[in-house]
């Protein structure tokens, strides 16, 4: 399986399901499972960054995943804080840039402080840069764009004419990054479940029945190279 070094994805977004059903496969609590999609997530964001890609975007907690109960927030807040340090005290030898999507404001605060530090150690690193959606929801952050939008506009800073889809751009969390040209989601569910509605517009999808825990970075070239030999359309607009 040879990868055209010119025609990879330069962003790969993931959503990473399946940990509960891993966890509950080996008779072992759901922490377990996120635990191991902890660990599949380093290997992934390693292989990711060796393979060349430039944008890896992943779905760790969702505005949604609130809903659950108290222990298994608990229980991901934990491994976040875990993930976080560890990334802290490894950043000075990766060549990882990380960057957090969604709304901030309701994680806890020393999550917060432990966010803006890694963002901050990492911010001029200039191999792969990790977005890590947390409390994020695509409709979230559509609303979020409006209001901003809005605000502009009643401040007189944005006229309603100006509002392009380019600049709408710019509003959101992913302000300043490429489209996806490639999502991938785990465990055989096939749907988009409210990540990056506006971003997928145009992005080929990958479907895995592997658990999101069981994912390798086979696994992740075997869905690059089948991006590659499909052909983009754009519905008419300029392939690439
Ligand atoms: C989906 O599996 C996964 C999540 C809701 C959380 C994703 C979290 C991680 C991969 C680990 C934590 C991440 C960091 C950055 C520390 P599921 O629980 O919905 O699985 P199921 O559908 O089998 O129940």
């Amino acid at each position: 399986m040879e990868l055209i070094p010119e025609k990879l994805p330069q962003h790969i977004a993931i959503i990473m399901d399946g940990n509960g059903r891993w966890a509950k496969k080996r008779g072992l609590p759901r922490k377990a499972g996120h635990k191991a999609g902890a660990d599949a997530l380093q290997t992934v964001t390693e292989g990711a960054m060796e393979l060349g890609i430039k944008h890896l975007t992943v779905y760790a907690f969702s505005t949604e995943n609130w809903k659950r109960s108290d222990e298994e927030v608990e229980g991901i807040m934990d491994l976040l804080r875990k993930y976080l340090k560890e990334n802290i005290k490894t950043a000075k030898a990766r060549n990882v840039k990380v960057n957090i999507i969604g709304e901030k404001s309701r994680l806890a605060e020393d999550i917060q402080q432990q966010i803006a530090k890694l963002e901050e150690i990492t911010k001029d690193k200039t191999g792969l840069q990790l977005h890590i959606a947390l409390n994020y929801g695509g409709r979230d952050e559509l609303v979020r764009a409006m209001r901003k939008m809005a605000q502009a506009v009643k401040e007189g800073t944005l006229q309603v004419e100006d509002i392009q889809e380019d600049m709408v751009q710019q509003y959101l969390d992913t302000k300043d990054v490429p489209d996806p040209e490639l999502l991938i989601r785990t465990s055989g569910e096939e749907r988009i479940s409210n990540f990056l509605l506006w971003q997928l517009a145009y992005s080929e999808f990958s479907f895995s029945p592997k658990l999101w825990p069981d994912y390798t970075v086979n696994d992740l070239k075997e869905a690059i190279y089948a991006y590659q030999n499909r052909d983009r359309r754009f519905g008419g607009r300029n392939s690439q």
